[in-house]
């Protein structure tokens, strides 16, 4: 994961590799490059512009909330896509935005030295510090245009760079694939190989008539870019060159081994433990009736998205052995660090080792407070939302304010109660309890479950069930009418309900009992692994040293292919259409297909995009990529659009912690599949024909100066 600036450096082993332009025409600041083409979409996916009118592709889960925003019984865009067949057609999208870098620089001088000025500085006194400098640079950086900039830190605070970007307010939607094409296969493949599906979603950026960022409006135009990418419909081939630039957000490859320990032998069985109850509750429920169907799907596919990839995670880590290899690196670091005297290194891991054991306490106890209070039973957090309504009754009262606040929310107390099952809510809180009492240090729970001892006789599921009969947040029509109540009754009558006090002795025993001391720990542990970080590069001078993913713009490149991801299993690098109507089952939620691509795979009627009659659909290949990568581009090596990458395969999802070369493998739809959507499923051609298609081996991108080939 490169940052881009620093590609000169690796420029000569990508030439080697099959690259066929220059670093300089990946990233450059000086003229538009590939890099003027990729956008940070919505601040978590990665988007690329395809068209001179700025047309985005992205993928379909990425814009599968703007998309179900728009969706509606009469128009439900998630079930049967959405297509604008002419500009005026476009979607418009307040709060979403597309941002794209105009710049980076590693300022890590100018912040250093102003910290090594200053003598034995706290980790809070040196964040204000970072801050500071931080800010004063970022100002500077961008006075007199309207770009925004931040410095970030990069290897624990080892580096920082200055990113500078442009940010568009307006992003129309353009068109979305119905979901038995963009989310084909559902969760049963999803994190898996081989893979069927057409995540993607088109969107548009309208910028002003200056052709710079504008609040959404009438008046505004479709974006001119500096650069788009053209598309190649020649198709890929095994062992072709590819690479990948986006926005990954976040990677842990220098973790100590008493964290990998901590994620491999406590976080993530934990967690994989309670979302593994939830879903028990939630997908039994979904399969009996359509309406929990509706009501739980997307909350169902955040549940499950990331306990699935920990599963993942965990078999990833055990086979290859992580765990024993930090240790032994651990052990090498250490034998380094005493030959060359180097105190200060030899104390890290020690130190290390120690903060862990204070850590993970708190870490298990912060860990499961977020799995029971963000994806547990919602009435928690729903019941603390009236917060302001109780605990400032009287002031809101005597400020004339409480009426129209308490009619407010009893009038959007639906958008709540419409995807809300109380029934399953309880199961779902009868199922996790047992899981956080038995694993959460007593001292970090909520006071409010004593009571399941002290008047429930250590029956949990008495407990939970008293709080759903008695309680007022449960169900609409019982909290509409308490609604209504005087403010003084109100306030009373929800302070003491159930669901509200057990909701804010959550809060209150993670903010007063977890918080504080885990933060103090956080950045101890911050700040050991500077130490530690910088001591290796210290030690191994001639090893090449990436920083983490951070949500900053990355380039990793590799080739199209597959892999041997287990003992007697080869993962081939393509899937095709034939594949789509083998893995059909009519009237399946996950697995239907609709008729009209049924009928055109009958026909052959693949169009320019097939090949010989077989229509390409999903390909691997061996890019390093993580969460946020979803949308990037992934290019051939004359900087052609050959796939948009959307997941990666159930045995690579270790590589956020371990990247092993020979199993990870990334996941992308063949751009000619997307065209083929796009055109003849869709009839969108008009969308096609704005795109510069290029055919395989064809010229390079105009104004880019091809080098000689080293094939
Ligand atoms: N696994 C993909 C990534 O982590 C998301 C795929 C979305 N599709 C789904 N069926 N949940 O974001
Ligand atoms: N599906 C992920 C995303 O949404 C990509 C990944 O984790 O491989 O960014």
């Amino acid at each position: 994961m490169w940052v881009p600036t620093l590609l000169k450096s690796i420029e000569g082993d990508m030439r080697t590799a099959g690259l066929h332009i220059t670093a300089e025409d990946i990233y450059s600041i000086n003229h538009g490059s590939i890099k003027d083409a990729i956008v940070h979409f919505g601040g978590g996916c990665t988007a690329e512009v395809i068209s001179e009118e700025g047309l985005l592709l992205t993928n379909h889960h990425c814009g599968f909330s703007v998309i179900q925003e728009h969706s509606s019984l009469e128009n439900d865009y998630l079930k049967n896509g959405f297509w604008a067949m002419d500009k005026a057609s476009e979607l418009r999208n307040p709060g979403l935005t597309a941002t794209f870098i105009i710049r980076m620089e590693d300022v890590s001088e100018r912040v250093l030295s102003e910290l090594a000025s200053q003598q034995d500085l706290t980790e809070v006194q040196r964040r204000e510090v970072v801050m500071r400098v931080g800010e004063a640079i970022a100002k500077e950086a961008v006075e007199g245009t309207h770009y925004q900039a931040v410095v970030r830190p990069f290897n624990y605070g080892n580096a920082y760079f200055l990113i500078v970007t442009e940010t568009f307010r307006d992003v129309r939607l353009v068109g979305a694939p119905p979901s038995s094409i963009g989310k084909f296969g559902g969760d049963t493949d999803n994190w898996m190989w081989p893979r069927h599906n057409a995540d993607f979603s088109i969107f548009r950026i309208y910028a002003g008539p200056d052709n710079k960022p504008a609040d959404p409006s009438e008046s505004n135009v479709p974006f001119v870019p500096r650069h788009s990418l053209p598309v190649n419909i020649g198709g890929v081939e095994e062992g072709d060159f590819a690479m990948i630039f986006g926005f990954p957000g976040s990677t842990q490859r220098y973790l100590s081994s008493y964290a990998v320990d901590y994620v491999l032998n406590t976080a993530d069985p934990l967690r994989i433990k309670m979302r593994s109850a939830s879903l028990a509750v939630i997908d039994a429920a979904m399969r009996n009736s359509d309406k929990t169907r509706i009501q739980y799907a997307d909350k169902q596919a955040g549940i499950s998205n990331a306990y699935k990839k920990w599963i993942g995670e965990v078999r990833g880590l055990k086979e290859l052995r992580t765990l024993d290899h930090k240790r032994e690196q651990e052990q090498v670091y250490t034998d380094m660090a005493m030959k060359r005297d180097r105190l200060d290194l030899q104390a890290v891991l020690p130190e290390l080792k120690s903060l862990y054991e204070a850590y993970v306490p708190l870490a298990v106890s912060r860990d499961l407070f977020v799995e029971m209070v963000y994806y547990g039973p919602e009435v928690l957090r729903f019941a603390d939302g009236f917060r302001e309504l109780v605990e400032d009754q009287a002031k809101l009262e005597a400020d004339g304010k409480f009426r129209t606040k308490a009619d407010e929310r009893a009038g959007n107390i639906h958008g709540f109660f419409k995807d809300y099952d109380a029934s399953v809510d309880e199961q779902v809180f009868k199922a996790l309890l047992p899981i956080y009492r038995a694993n959460v240090p007593v001292a970090n729970q909520p006071a409010a479950l004593r009571e399941i001892d002290t008047r429930f006789k250590g029956d949990s599921d008495a407990w939970v069930r008293d709080l759903y009969a008695r309680s007022i947040f449960t169900d609409e029509a019982r909290l509409k009418k308490a609604l209504m109540l005087p403010s003084k009754k109100f306030a009373k009558l929800a302070a003491v309900d159930p669901a509200y006090r057990t909701a804010r002795s959550f809060f209150r025993s993670f903010l007063e009992q977890v918080r504080p001391e885990h933060a103090v720990l956080s950045d101890r542990i911050e700040a050991a692994m500077r130490t530690y970080v910088k001591g290796m590069m210290e030690l191994e001078p001639e090893r090449t040293f990436w920083p983490d993913a951070n949500s900053t713009l990355r380039l990793s490149y590799g080739k199209v292919e597959g892999s041997e991801p287990r003992d007697a299993v080869v993962y081939e690098p393509f899937t095709t259409l034939d594949g789509v109507v083998d893995k059909y089952v009519p009237g399946d939620v996950e697995f239907d297909v609709p008729e009209r691509l049924l009928a055109l795979h009958a026909a052959k009627d693949y169009g320019q995009y097939g090949v010989n009659g077989v229509m390409p659909v999903c390909f691997t290949s061996s890019l390093h990529t993580t969460g946020g990568n979803s949308g990037s581009p992934v290019l051939n090596g004359r900087g052609q659009l050959i796939g948009l990458n959307f997941d990666r395969t159930w045995e690579s999802t270790m590589s956020d912690i371990q990247f092993d070369p020979e199993k990870c493998r990334n996941i992308c739809v063949d751009v000619r599949y997307i065209l083929f959507i796009i055109d003849k499923f869709a009839g969108a051609k008009h969308l096609v024909d704005e795109m510069k298609l290029v055919q395989r081996e064809a010229d390079p991108m105009p104004g880019i100066i091809e080098l000689p080939i080293h094939r």
